[in-house]
Formats: structure tokens, C-alpha cells, sequence
């Protein structure tokens, strides 16, 4: 594929190298050494968060936030999202309750929720899809009028900014993940951010088989520890992440800039106050004919076009969700371009080009 839809970053090896050097005379190599507590300092800084305890994925940071509620129940979640949002409550025992999204923003309206909220609501899960806020200043309202937790899949959001603050430190708690296809990474990982030193500790717990001391147990646990090869990447990333972010969303303007014609109702709406990351580059609202074609075509030019989400996660068998049309007609057409750190100017110029071609 001559452009695949990303690739991961790779930083300069001579730096990964010289981290791994250290690791290799140390012999440490997991179980929270110095890599990986430097690691967390270093990404709580840049992110401009207090409380953040890193694991082995952003799937296993949703599974350490369920932990919080109480066992069974239903949560009030999005159909808009990658299946491990609604898979990781469903593995943790929990039946999600869908509320379909409002078709600009692409996540559910508080108002809505409202109405879904019964007895037994444990929480409410959303995602801030491509990076774009889920309402979380009306969301916080609506959590603490009903006493539910909020939490935050907040897989897209490295280095996105509401309101002058993270994104990340909406609600109770948030799960960034960095994985790979992710624009800061640590080839598998994911980071929990929480809202106090207290459930941060617990989800320290939980990372960690539930010890509290070499010999004591403060609770079940599971194994959700990452490496210190896996943070050694990440520092030696993160000395690069301004840049990246940059790139990034200098390559989202131009797309915009460049597809323009084709309509303002295709492309993602930045909120006001967002100060986005440029992560995905998805093309909404497309027609199912058109959508179908224009994957057809780009495959064969060498252009993979990726259907992030597809399909809306109610559709999915084992998950039993009510009818959601707005997602579901979202899913069905969705496709996001291409977009990593090398893809230069006349790339994007060329794939722009063919997609109206396309189109
Ligand atoms: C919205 C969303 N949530 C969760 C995940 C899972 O993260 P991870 O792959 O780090 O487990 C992903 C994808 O990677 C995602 O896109």
C-alpha cells in the first residue's frame, strides 16, 4: 500500500538505544522501574495532568476504571466509538445502555442521556471520538445532578486542550491510549487519568494483581503492567511529541483546505474552545454508493481508507443494543485518510486530488 492509513512513529533509534543501554545494565525490565516512573512524570507534565498511572493498553485502562463501580448493572454509553469501549464494560460484567449521537458532534446529548438514566445506571462511559469533546462541561452537570460517575474514553486526545485545560481531566476519570496508530505511542499502552490521588492509587492496585505490599492484597487485581522497553519508547518519543503534534495538524488544515469544495457537512466540526489534535481525518456523511466507490478506487491507487468506526457498536451481536440510527448511518459511510508524520505536502496534495476524482 503506498499509503497505508498510518504509521508509527519512529523515533531516533540512537536515543531509544541509549535508554535501552540503561535498561540493559540495570536489568530491570518491568515491574515499575525507573523508566517507567520517569515515563509517567514526563507524560503527566506534557499533558498538564496530576494523576496518571500508565498500563499495558488503553483497553486494559477502561477495564481498571470499570473496577471503581460497583459489580453489575447498566452504563450509559456511546455507539459511536471503537469496540473496546463498550467491550471492556461488557467484559467487566456490565450491560451498556446506547444512546444514539447528535450527527455534528458525534457522541450522545446530555439531554438525551437524561432520559436513558434508570435505577440501575452505574455510570456513564462516552468517547471523545477523534479528539473531539464529548459536551463534557454539560456532561459533568448532568453526572453530578444524578450522583453517576463519569468516565472518559479518551483513546484520540493526546495533547488536545478544552477550555485551556487537558481534555483528559474531564469527568472522574479518562483512558488515553498509545497504541502504534496513535500520534504519541509506546507501540501497546494506554494511561488512566484520574481526578484524585486516591483513585489513582486504587487503579495503581488494580495494575498491579491488587498488591499493597509485597505480601499484602487490597482487593482483586490483574496484570496490567507495562514494560520498561515500553516506556524507554515513550520518553524517547515524547522528546518529540510538540513537533509531531504540529505536523499533525498543519497535515489536518490542509486536507480541509485542500477537499473543501466537496461541503462543510463532510468533515469533523472543531468546538469552539477546542484546541484539537488533528488525529484523524474522517469524511462524514458520505452517500453509501459514493462511500463504497470511493474505497474501491483509493485501494486500487494505493490509498487505504480506513471505516473508523464501523459498525456502530449497538449493531454488534453480543451486545444487544437498541436501534441508534444516527450512528449507524454514520458507521455505515464513514472513512478517515490517511495521516502520519511523513506524508508530505504533495501526498496529501495527490490524495486529495484522486478523492475528488472519486467523488
Ligand atoms: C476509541 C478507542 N478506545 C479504545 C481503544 C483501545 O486502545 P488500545 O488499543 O490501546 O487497547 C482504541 C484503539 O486503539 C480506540 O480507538
Amino acid at each position: 500500500m503506498k499509503h497505508p492509513h498510518s504509521k508509527p512513529f519512529l523515533p531516533d533509534l540512537e536515543t531509544y538505544q541509549a535508554r535501552i543501554a540503561e535498561i540493559w545494565a540495570s536489568g530491570w525490565l518491568t515491574n515499575h522501574g525507573p523508566e517507567l516512573r520517569s515515563f509517567e512524570k514526563a507524560l503527566s507534565q506534557f499533558l498538564d495532568v496530576e494523576h496518571l498511572c500508565f498500563v499495558s493498553s488503553g483497553t486494559m485502562g477502561l477495564q481498571c476504571m470499570l473496577r471503581e463501580l460497583p459489580r453489575g448493572g447498566e452504563i450509559i454509553t456511546t455507539p459511536y466509538s471503537y469496540v473496546a469501549t463498550s467491550g471492556a464494560l461488557f467484559w467487566e460484567g456490565f450491560r451498556p445502555r446506547f444512546v444514539d449521537i447528535d450527527p455534528r458532534r458525534l457522541c450522545p446529548r446530555a439531554d438525551d442521556i437524561r432520559r436513558h438514566i434508570v435505577p440501575n445506571t452505574r455510570a456513564i462511559l462516552l468517547t471523545h471520538v477523534y479528539g473531539i469533546p464529548a459536551f463534557p462541561v454539560e456532561m459533568e452537570a448532568l453526572a453530578k445532578e444524578f450522583g453517576l460517575p463519569l468516565l472518559y474514553d479518551a483513546a484520540h486526545c493526546f495533547g488536545v486542550k478544552y477550555r485551556d485545560k487537558s481534555l483528559l481531566t474531564y469527568g472522574d476519570m479518562a483512558v488515553l491510549s498509545t497504541h502504534a496508530t496513535k500520534i504519541f505511542h509506546t507501540a501497546n499502552g494506554g494511561a488512566v487519568v484520574t481526578s484524585g490521588a486516591e483513585i489513582r492509587k486504587r487503579i495503581e492496585g488494580y495494575r498491579n494483581f491488587g498488591h499493597d505490599g509485597p505480601n499484602e492484597f487490597k482487593g482483586p487485581g490483574i496484570n496490567g503492567k507495562n514494560s520498561e522497553l515500553h516506556a524507554a519508547l515513550g520518553l524517547a518519543i515524547l522528546a518529540e511529541a510538540e513537533q509531531l503534534l504540529e505536523k499533525r495538524r498543519e497535515q489536518w488544515h490542509r486536507y480541509r483546505e485542500l477537499l473543501s469544495q466537496i461541503g462543510d457537512e463532510h468533515f469533523l466540526e472543531i468546538p469552539a474552545d477546542t484546541e484539537h489534535n488533528g488525529a484523524y481525518f474522517p469524511l462524514l456523511h458520505l452517500d453509501r454508493k459514493g462511500a463504497d466507490r470511493l474505497e474501491q478506487n483509493a485501494r486500487e491507487d494505493g490509498i487505504e481508507l480506513r471505516r473508523y468506526f464501523q459498525p456502530a457498536l449497538n449493531r454488534i451481536d453480543y451486545l444487544q443494543g437498541e436501534p441508534c440510527p444516527v450512528a449507524e448511518a454514520i458507521a455505515e459511510t464513514v472513512l478517515c485518510l490517511p495521516l502520519y508524520h511523513t506524508l508530505s505536502a504533495a501526498d496529501q496534495e495527490w490524495i486529495a486530488e484522486k478523492v475528488l476524482s472519486y467523488l
